[in-house]
């Protein structure tokens, strides 16, 4: 006899899971980011409607695919739509792969500043030293780049190991309250600062002569990314509700709690940055560089406790991050332990080890280590860790997402997809009727647009 499957053990607990999944580095490192290189306002109006119209329904679609069949991606999907349909399930498990194979290596930096800043916060911060020098010199050291990426993957590992409840969620109760908790911290500390009226008014007020269209579909683009959506991991975060959850409810709270973190991860860095003079128009050209380059150094030159906020805040970043890896990692296992029946724990050691060894690309892909810092599959995209983030944003996950849309919405019946959404306590055109017209033409609509700008040469990594 198999085991019986292992669920969450409440609503709660599958919020706060698959909120977890969701905020990540995504929330941090680039939708600050893409906000600020698309001028705030009229940008995160978009995108917000871009989370209600595109994001929450593809998120309800997901989970309610995951739930209906209790199994994993490939045979969820296969369940849902037809035999055919496992293949998409097993692009999303080979997104999940690649994904994580460099997203641990950012993931790792965030140890590493971490144990910088305390170091700062003892030791006071270097005079004179050069943040960006500070980046590349660890960056291109191999050995710390292993350690560090190793370090995250036996994290990621040892967490998925113990299982949904007793892993997962366990993982998520405990971090996700410390998370809100330095993040609010933080909060009332920027607020406190004199650049902070100036970054509200860039991050809220609209102004849309200066949103371009590919300002449009890069908040489109990353609302799939930031929701974790297009690669099953909700599919299979949602093979472990039982039946008394609500789908609509618990969708709500992820997608509501994921993009208030963004907005306010974005306040925190604008108000920092808005603060110091001559600062914005320093801001490193890249997401890396505001997360990595320009905060650090910021906190002990500007920021009112900066020497306690500091190194919180890159414990923020860490487990953010740990609370994605470890959905991703649950993707590809639990395709392994569904599919191809293998115990829990030989899955997740054995795959966990096989995208180690891609990490280890992604992770020397700063290095200058030969072939690997210059392989170079799509133009200009130079490194594995490149190339992987170039794929799996711009072909892999609007693929998959166009598909699951595609799955729920036209070849899943009318029958099965209401089951999943209605129960009762709210009007039926609310529940089920809003959700199926944006899963059948709003959301495959837009998320085709994205493809065709991939095709026409747009690139969203
Ligand atoms: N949502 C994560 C972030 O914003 O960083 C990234 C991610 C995690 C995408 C897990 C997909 C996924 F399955």
């Amino acid at each position: 006899m198999s085991q019986p499957r292992d669920n969450w053990s409440s609503n709660v607990g599958l919020v706060l899971a698959a909120t977890g999944s969701a905020i990540g580095l995504g929330n941090l490192w680039k939708f600050p980011f893409i906000t600020w290189e698309n001028e705030g306002g009229a940008f995160v109006l978009v995108y917000l409607i871009c989370i209600v119209v595109v994001g929450l329904p593809i998120m309800m679609a997901e989970l309610l695919i995951g739930r209906r069949s209790q199994k994993s991606a490939v045979g969820a999907l296969k369940e849902a739509a037809g035999p055919w349909w496992g293949v998409v399930g097993g692009w999303g498990v080979l997104a999940g792969f690649i994904l994580l194979s460099y997203y641990t290596v950012i993931a790792g930096w965030s140890l590493y500043y971490f144990a910088q800043s305390i170091g700062w916060t003892f030791g006071g911060y270097p005079a004179g030293m050069a943040a960006g020098d500070l980046f590349n010199e660890q960056v291109g050291n191999a050995g710390l780049q292993l350690a560090l990426s190793l370090s995250f993957s036996v994290a990621t590992i040892a967490v998925v190991y113990f299982g949904v409840s007793k892993g997962i969620e366990r993982i998520a109760r405990i971090f996700l309250p410390i998370l809100f908790g330095i993040l609010l911290l933080l909060l009332v500390s920027a607020l406190g600062m004199s650049g902070s009226g100036e970054a509200l008014g860039f991050i809220f007020r609209a102004n849309f002569s200066e949103l371009e269209m590919s300002g449009v579909l890069e908040a489109l683009g990353h609302s799939f990314f930031t929701l974790s959506l297009g690669m099953g991991a909700m599919i299979t975060y949602g093979s472990y509700i039982s039946r008394k959850q609500s789908i609509v409810k618990a969708s709500g709270a992820i997608v509501a709690l994921d993009t208030l973190i963004a907005l306010v991860a974005t306040v925190i860095m604008f108000s920092v940055i808005f603060s110091v003079a001559g600062m914005s128009d320093e801001v490193s050209g890249s997401p890396v560089g505001m997360l990595f380059i320009s905060l650090p150094e910021l906190f002990y030159t500007a920021v009112p406790f900066g020497v306690v906020l500091g190194p919180l805040f890159y414990v923020l970043v860490a487990l953010a991050a740990l609370t994605s890896t470890i959905s991703l990692l649950e993707v590809v296992s639990s395709y392994v332990i569904d599919e191809h029946r293998i115990p829990r724990h030989k899955a997740t050691v054995l795959c966990g080890g096989a995208i180690f060894v891609f990490t280890i690309f992604a992770a020397l892909s700063f290095t200058g280590t030969p072939f690997l810092s210059t392989l170079e599959i799509f133009a200009g995209k130079a490194g594995w860790f490149a190339t992987a983030d170039h794929f799996v944003s711009n072909w892999m996950l609007p693929i998959g997402g166009f598909s699951i849309t595609l799955a729920a919405g036209w070849f899943m019946t009318r029958n099965a997809t209401e089951r999943e959404l209605v129960d009762g306590t709210e009007p039926r055109w609310f529940r089920y009727g809003a959700w199926r017209f944006f899963i059948r033409w709003v959301a495959p609509l837009a998320v085709g647009a994205i493809i065709v700008a991939v095709i026409l040469g747009r690139d969203f990594s």
